[in-house]
């Protein structure tokens, strides 16, 4: 375990295998404009399986965990959405951001427009959904790379 900004980070990813803990987070709900519309914005970008409508729900299944969005006319508070990917996925993601055009940042502030970064000695980058919502892919989990790689994560790289 590593020390960074006051909180404990994980060197190495645990897995509900190691124990007998079954606890995952199942689902979470998503604020949308268009929730159809949304819902096929990310399972077209991340390449998973199309959305299912369920109830007010158009639902994106993301290994154990589903987003769920819902419409809403109210004002729309822009949340943070992180996924963990492989080097492959990454690429094909890249890509597909790539080829629509999209903006998208080497890191969450949106400041370093058009990169990616390579924290952790692997690689993350940022892009909006249709909401401002901001996503995330990585390829390595925050701090997993600790103070002595090349490229430490920030939160981690700063108090060390
Ligand atoms: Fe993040």
């Amino acid at each position: 375990m590593q020390r960074g900004r006051g909180w404990t980070i994980k060197t190495e990813q645990k897995t509900n295998e190691d124990s007998d803990m079954t606890i995952h987070l199942n689902h979470t709900i998503v604020s949308a404009r268009d929730r159809e519309g949304s819902a096929q914005f990310l399972s077209d970008i991340l390449g998973v399986a199309a959305p299912e409508t369920v109830g007010p729900f158009a639902i994106v299944q993301i290994g154990e965990t589903s987003l769920d969005f819902v419409e809403t006319e109210e004002e729309i508070h822009p949340q943070h959405y992180a996924f963990s990917v492989n080097e492959a996925e990454f690429d094909a993601i890249f890509q597909r951001i790539k080829d629509r055009g999209l903006s998208y940042w080497a890191d969450p502030s949106r400041r370093n427009e058009g990169r990616i970064n390579t924290w952790d000695g692997g690689r993350g980058m940022y892009w909006d959904d249709p909401n401002g919502h901001l996503l995330e892919i990585i390829t390595r989990p925050y701090g997993s790379g600790g103070t002595t790689t090349d490229n430490p994560h920030p939160l981690v790289g700063e108090n060390s």
